[in-house]
Order: structure tokens, then C-alpha cells, then sequence
């Protein structure tokens, strides 16, 4: 065996955890570790948990069941665990019951510490256990190994005060605390000096950017001439060398009427959102505590494509939520309809333990759960697949990815309302930004023929 250093990392869960185990990796290489993409020859394994539904957990259990027969056979084998499970006692319990092997487990709000910690593990040979209840003080300039050099996301607020009742982020993420714009503006100066051209804002709820001034994050009222998410937007408009700006995700009570305008205003932020309704039932909204009803969502809707008619909206949908009737759901496939959303992630209701939606009585049976899921698929399928279609012979741009996953010889990437293309090029475009005229368009992505580079 060589004595090179290497590690492996499998990251669950959403854009938050993918950008946290890059800090990871950009740690990790600092110490000179190696990065490598076969968990098999990994002398360090790092699973970066999410603990959204139940099934994210019930794989990283399986994951971890794998891992101790490697851990038997090789000496000196490392397991280290983080992540949004860590967060909750009861995950911590069983880690130590049943998996006692594992080697470090560490929390969403320490990642800080990871280097202090893995260089404990690895050279005293100790196990150890460090998760902090919550978040302190935002920490800036933490190394980064990114993806793609071309793109990148960008962190400017962590946490969730919103407390749905059926979600488990809350507690995972702590507080809500934003960055400041300052710091954010020089870090994506720093990209598009890297060459970075497309960036990703990430937050659990981004229009509530700078609103909650805990633990010393960023807040825009307690600050003379302060930047609100909209007003940070028009600042990242200005940043030469970016040339697309997208962001994730917004809460439809807290979408301002400056975010529309803002959508107008700056040519370099992408006309799509991603802006989860979750139900169509106000009575569910209600008890799910999401603080609007179906016809002021509706509205904002129809206020985003009064202002930006082509905008591409997508959103997210849970399904058999407690208490929900068919009458409910009929609700949520009527929105659907009306609103014609571009794509759709749609849910299972999954109980988390300690979510006050976990006490409710009237949960639903799973195959009632199954069948209206499926019917909320088909029509979100049919819907999309017409989107889609108005996109056949127009000219799209697309900033290319790289080699298509499904096919060695096509390339892929996306137009900026987010929509998949592939198309037959050369390694030469990858990161380029093309015209592709559209010669196929299917229901989840588009088929066309590179007609221009832009660069
Ligand atoms: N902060 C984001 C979403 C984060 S979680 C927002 O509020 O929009 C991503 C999605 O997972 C949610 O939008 C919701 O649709 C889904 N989700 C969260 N908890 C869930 C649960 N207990 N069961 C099923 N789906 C859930
Ligand atoms: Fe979860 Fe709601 Fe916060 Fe989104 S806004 S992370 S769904 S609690
Ligand atoms: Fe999962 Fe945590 Fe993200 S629970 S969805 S990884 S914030």
C-alpha cells in the first residue's frame, strides 16, 4: 500500500450538503490528502448525512453496514460521519449501540473543525464524538475544493426559522444566520477571477437574507444603507466574469415584490425559481405551518409572470401529509394544473422524529399515500412534457457541463431556466457558454444542435 494519503466522501441530501463536503475535500486537500472516487481504496471514508426523509437515513445505515466489512479487512481503514443525521440524540444513540466502529462523527456546525479533529483521529488513533447543539459565529475563508471550475455554489446564509411542522431541517441546521454581503461579494469576485461564470446562492429560505440578526450574522435593518436578498442580487449583477446567477430556494411568504423587480432589472440572474408550495390545500398549508394559502401563492404566480412572462417555475410537493383527504389533494392537483410548473420534486410524506407533525394522529395509510402520489406524477409529467415542447427550434443558451452521463459521445448542460440539453460537441466547449438550437424536446430534457459559442 502507498503511503499516500487519500479519502473518499459520499455526500446525501441537498445542494447545502454537497457545498459542505467540497469544504470537506478542500480541507482535507490542504492536508494533503488525495481525493478519489472509489470508496474501495479509500484509506479515509466520510459520509456527509442527510436526514430530510426517512429513507435518507435508512441508506446511510445501509451504507455504513457496508463499510465495516472494509473496515475488518483493512488496517488503518477511517470512517468518519457528519452531517444533518448528527444533529439529533437519537442517531447519536444508535451509533453508539450498534456501529462503535465508526471513528469520528462530527455535526453541521462544527465543519470548521474538521481538520483539528480528523488529525486527532488519524494520529492518535481516538474515536471521538464532537456535534454542537447549534451554530456559533459564521466562519469565513474555510477552504474549498469545487466540482466544476466553472461553476460554483455560493453559501450566503445558513439555517431555517421557519419550523414546517413536518420538517426536521429546523433542528438539523439551527438558527437562521446570513452572511455579510460584503464577504459574499468578495467571494464571487474571487470565482469569476477563477473563471467561474455560473453561480448557485444558497440558503434554505433566501428571500429571508439578512432578516434575523443571531449570533452576530448579517442583518439589513441594524445596518445603515443594509442589503436585502434583492439588493444583494442587484450586487452580484455587477461582478464582471459571472455571467449567470441562480438561487435556491425561496419561501413563497417571504417572496418581496423588490425580488420580482429584481428579476427585471439584472440580465444576469436566470428567469427560473424554484418555489415550493408543498400542498394546494390551505388547510394542510395551515397545518403545516407554511403561512400562505393556495390563492396567495396562486398570486404570486401570476405577479412573477406578469413581470417575467417566461419565467420557469418549479417547486416541491409533499403528499399524504397528515389530515389529508382526498378533497385536499384534489387541491394540490388543481394548483398544479393551474399553475403549469416547468418541473416538479414530489415527496412522500415521511414522519422525523421530533417534528411536531410527528404526534399527529390522522396520518395516512402508505398505499393512499402511493396512489395519490402517483396520480400527482402523472399530471406534473403531462404538464412539463407541454412546457417543454415550447422550447422546440427556439435558440437556447446552454453553459456545457461536460460529457452526458447516459451516453459517452453527447455532451450536456443547461439553458439558464434550468432545463437539461444535450447535444453532440467536442471537450473544447466544456465550460463555454453555446447557442443550441433545439431539434427534440422532450419532457425532462432537450436534444439540439450547437449552432454558436459565446464564450
Ligand atoms: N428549505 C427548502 C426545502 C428544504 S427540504 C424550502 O423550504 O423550500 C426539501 C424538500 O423536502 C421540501 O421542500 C419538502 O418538499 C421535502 N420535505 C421536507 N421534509 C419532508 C418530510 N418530512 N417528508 C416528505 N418530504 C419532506
Ligand atoms: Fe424545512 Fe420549511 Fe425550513 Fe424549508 S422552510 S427547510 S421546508 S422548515
Ligand atoms: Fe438533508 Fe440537511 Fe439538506 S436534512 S435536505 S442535507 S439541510
Amino acid at each position: 500500500m502507498d503511503n499516500q494519503k487519500n479519502f473518499y466522501i459520499q455526500t446525501f441530501g441537498c445542494q447545502m450538503n454537497e457545498h459542505d463536503s467540497e469544504t470537506l475535500a478542500g480541507m482535507l486537500t490542504e492536508l494533503g490528502y488525495t481525493q478519489i472516487f472509489d470508496e474501495k481504496d479509500a484509506q479515509l471514508v466520510i459520509l456527509n448525512t442527510c436526514s430530510v426523509r426517512e429513507n435518507a437515513d435508512q441508506r446511510f445505515f445501509g451504507t455504513l453496514g457496508q463499510l465495516k466489512k472494509l473496515k475488518e479487512k483493512k488496517p488503518g481503514f477511517t470512517v468518519a460521519v457528519c452531517g444533518c443525521m448528527m444533529q439529533q440524540q437519537h442517531i447519536i444513540d444508535t451509533l453508539k449501540a450498534k456501529y462503535p466502529w465508526v471513528d469520528l462523527v462530527f455535526g453541521t456546525h462544527n465543519i470548521h473543525e474538521f481538520p483539528k479533529l480528523i488529525d486527532n483521529v488519524m494520529n492518535e488513533r481516538r474515536k471521538l464524538v464532537e456535534v454542537w447543539p447549534d451554530g456559533g459565529e459564521i466562519v469565513e475563508g474555510l477552504p474549498v475544493k469545487r466540482l466544476y471550475p466553472f461553476k460554483s455554489f455560493v453559501n450566503i446564509m445558513y439555517g431555517c426559522n421557519n419550523f414546517c411542522t413536518y420538517c426536521i431541517v429546523p433542528y438539523t441546521r439551527g438558527r437562521e444566520r446570513s452572511r455579510r454581503p460584503e464577504d459574499i461579494v468578495a467571494e464571487v469576485k474571487k470565482l469569476a477571477e477563477d473563471g467561474v461564470k455560473e453561480i448557485t446562492l444558497l440558503g434554505q429560505n433566501v428571500n429571508s437574507y439578512g432578516v434575523s440578526p443571531h449570533y452576530g450574522g448579517y442583518c439589513y435593518k441594524e445596518e445603515e444603507n443594509g442589503v436585502d436578498f434583492a439588493g444583494l442580487l442587484y450586487l452580484l449583477n455587477e461582478i464582471e466574469g459571472i455571467e449567470r446567477i441562480h438561487f435556491m430556494t425561496s419561501h413563497p411568504k417571504d417572496l418581496s415584490d423588490r425580488l420580482i423587480q429584481a428579476f427585471v432589472d439584472c440580465d444576469k440572474l436566470c428567469k427560473k425559481i424554484h418555489l415550493p408550495v408543498q400542498a394546494g390545500s390551505t388547510e394542510i398549508l395551515r397545518r403545516m405551518n407554511r403561512k400562505y394559502t393556495k390563492e396567495q401563492y396562486l398570486e404570486l404566480v401570476k405577479k412573477l409572470r406578469a413581470a417575467v412572462p417566461d419565467i420557469a417555475i418549479t417547486t416541491d410537493l409533499i403528499v399524504g401529509f397528515p389530515g389529508e383527504t382526498e378533497e385536499d389533494f384534489q387541491e394540490t392537483l388543481d394548483l398544479v394544473r393551474q399553475v403549469e410548473y416547468d418541473s416538479a420534486f414530489t415527496f412522500l410524506y415521511s414522519i422525523r422524529k421530533g417534528t411536531p407533525a410527528e404526534k399527529y394522529e390522522d396520518q395516512v395509510p402508505e398505499e393512499v399515500k402511493h396512489d395519490r402520489f402517483n396520480r400527482l406524477v402523472e399530471q406534473i409529467h403531462e404538464i412539463q412534457g407541454r412546457k417543454s415542447r415550447r422550447y422546440q427550434d427556439q435558440i437556447v443558451k446552454v453553459l456545457v457541463e461536460g460529457l452526458s452521463q447516459r451516453n459517452s459521445e453527447t455532451y450536456a448542460g443547461h439553458t439558464d431556466f434550468g432545463k437539461t440539453v444535450n447535444f453532440n460537441g467536442t471537450p473544447d466547449l466544456v465550460g463555454k457558454i453555446v447557442e443550441i438550437k433545439v431539434t427534440e424536446a422532450k419532457t425532462f430534457s432537450l436534444w439540439g444542435e450547437v449552432v454558436r459559442v459565446i464564450g
